[in-house]
C-alpha cells in the first residue's frame, strides 16, 4: 500500500482537542507510549485498517516521539517540535507525500536576468513586514498527499500580486496547475517547479479561481471549461539573485516571493513553532512562499513563510526560518527565490 493510499484510507472520525500531555524528559514506558498514541489518534482522527498496521504505526510513532521529546527537553533551541499530524509517518513517507519540488538541473545555476528591485535601498524597507496584515494573503491551504507544493507556492505569490495590482484578494486554483500544466518539469502530484508554473499562467493568460476549479489533491484530466474562466493573470516572473538575502528582503518588501527549501528532514516534519535555524540541508525538495520578515523578541531575525500543509501544522500553517545568514541561507532558502510580475 502506498503512502497516498494509506492516507486516503484513513477515516476521519472527528477531532477532539485534548490538552497536550506534559511529558518531560523521562523515559516513556511502552504503556505510556501506547496510551499517548491512542490519544494522538483521537486528536488527529486517525484510524488504521487493522491491528498489524496499528502496531506498525505505533512503532513509528514511538521512534518519532522519542526524537521529539529529547529535542524539546534539550531546551536550547529557537524552535519546538511536536507529535503533530505527521507523527506516525516515517521520514521517507513524509517526504514522498508532502513535498514535491522538481526543477530543471540548470535552474539552481541560472539565476540571471532582470531583477526589478536591484536598486531599492534596504534603508527604505520597513523593519518588519507581514503581507497578511495588509490583507494580501489567502488562508492556509493543504496540498494533502500530493507533491504539489510547487503549485501552492506559485499560486500564493500570484494571489498576493493580484491583490496588490487589482485590490481584490481572490483564492486561485492549484488544481488547474496540477491537471493542466503538465509539460516540462511540472508533473502534478509528482512534483513541479514554480517558475514553470508562472510561465504556464502567463502563456495561458491567467489562472482560474479556486472556487471555479477546486483542489482535489490528486492528478486528473485538465478541465478546460473551468480553466477558461480566468480570475487573475501575470506577465511572467523574475528570479531573485541567488545566495543574497538582502535582495530577497528587497523583493519581499514589495511582494510575496516563492521560495524553495529543504523541508525533507525532521525539523519540518515535526515543526511546532519558533524560528528554525538549522538541522536541515540545502537539498531543495519543497516550496513555500515568503510573506514577510521580522525580528523575534530574543532578537532572532526571521523570514515568515506560508506553507501548504494545513493550519494545524506549525504556527497556524506558517513557519519562521532564520534570516540573515550568509550564502544559501537556512534550509537553502536563498538559493532560488522567484516572484511573478
Ligand atoms: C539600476 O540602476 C542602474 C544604474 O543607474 C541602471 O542602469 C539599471 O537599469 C537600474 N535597474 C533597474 C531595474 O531599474
Amino acid at each position: 500500500m502506498s503512502v497516498s493510499q494509506l492516507i486516503l484510507a484513513v477515516l476521519v472520525v472527528g477531532s477532539i482537542c485534548n490538552a497536550p500531555r506534559a511529558l518531560g524528559a523521562r523515559e516513556l514506558t511502552d504503556a505510556d507510549t501506547a496510551a499517548r498514541h491512542e490519544t494522538w489518534m483521537v486528536e488527529h482522527g486517525r484510524t488504521y485498517k487493522d491491528e498489524a498496521e496499528k502496531a506498525r504505526r505505533l512503532e513509528i510513532f514511538r521512534a518519532n516521539a522519542k526524537l521529539i521529546d529529547s529535542f524539546n527537553a534539550a531546551g536550547k533551541h529557537s524552535y519546538r517540535l511536536a507529535t503533530n499530524k505527521f507523527a506516525d509517518l516515517t521520514n521517507d513517507e513524509f517526504r514522498a507525500a508532502r513535498t514535491g519540488l522538481r526543477m530543471p538541473e540548470a535552474a539552481a545555476g541560472a539565476r540571471s536576468g532582470r531583477f526589478r528591485y536591484e536598486n531599492f535601498s534596504l534603508a527604505d524597507a520597513p523593519p518588519s513586514m507581514d503581507w497578511r496584515k495588509l490583507g494580501a494573503v489567502t488562508g492556509v491551504k493543504d496540498q494533502e498527499s500530493c507533491g504539489s507544493c510547487w503549485a501552492f507556492s506559485a499560486v500564493a505569490a500570484v494571489e498576493s500580486l493580484n491583490k496588490l495590482r487589482t485590490g481584490r484578494l481572490v483564492s486561485l486554483s492549484e488544481q488547474e496547475l496540477v491537471d493542466c500544466d503538465v509539460t516540462r518539469d511540472d508533473q502534478g502530484c509528482d512534483g513541479g517547479y514554480m517558475n514553470d508554473a508562472f510561465t504556464f499562467i502567463a502563456r495561458r493568460g491567467g489562472l482560474a479561481a479556486e472556487s471555479t476549479y477546486p483542489y482535489r489533491g490528486k492528478d486528473g484530466p485538465c478541465r478546460r471549461s473551468a480553466a477558461a474562466q480566468r480570475a487573475a493573470s501575470i506577465g511572467g516572473h523574475e528570479d531573485v539573485p541567488r545566495d543574497n538575502e538582502a535582495a530577497l528582503m528587497a523583493a519581499v518588501a514589495h511582494q510575496p516571493v516563492s521560495v524553495a527549501v529543504d523541508a525533507g528532514g525532521d525539523v519540518f516534519q515535526f515543526y511546532d513553532g519558533g524560528v528554525i535555524d538549522g538541522r536541515c540541508g540545502t537539498e531543495m525538495n519543497h516550496a513555500v512562499t515568503a510573506v514577510g520578515y521580522g525580528t523575534a523578541r530574543d532578537g532572532t531575525k526571521y523570514w515568515l513563510m506560508k506553507n501548504s500543509w494545513g493550519k494545524s501544522w506549525g504556527e497556524q500553517g506558517y513557519v519562521r526560518i532564520r534570516r540573515g545568514s550568509r550564502g544559501e541561507g537556512v534550509c537553502g532558502l536563498a538559493k532560488m527565490p522567484s516572484y511573478p510580475v
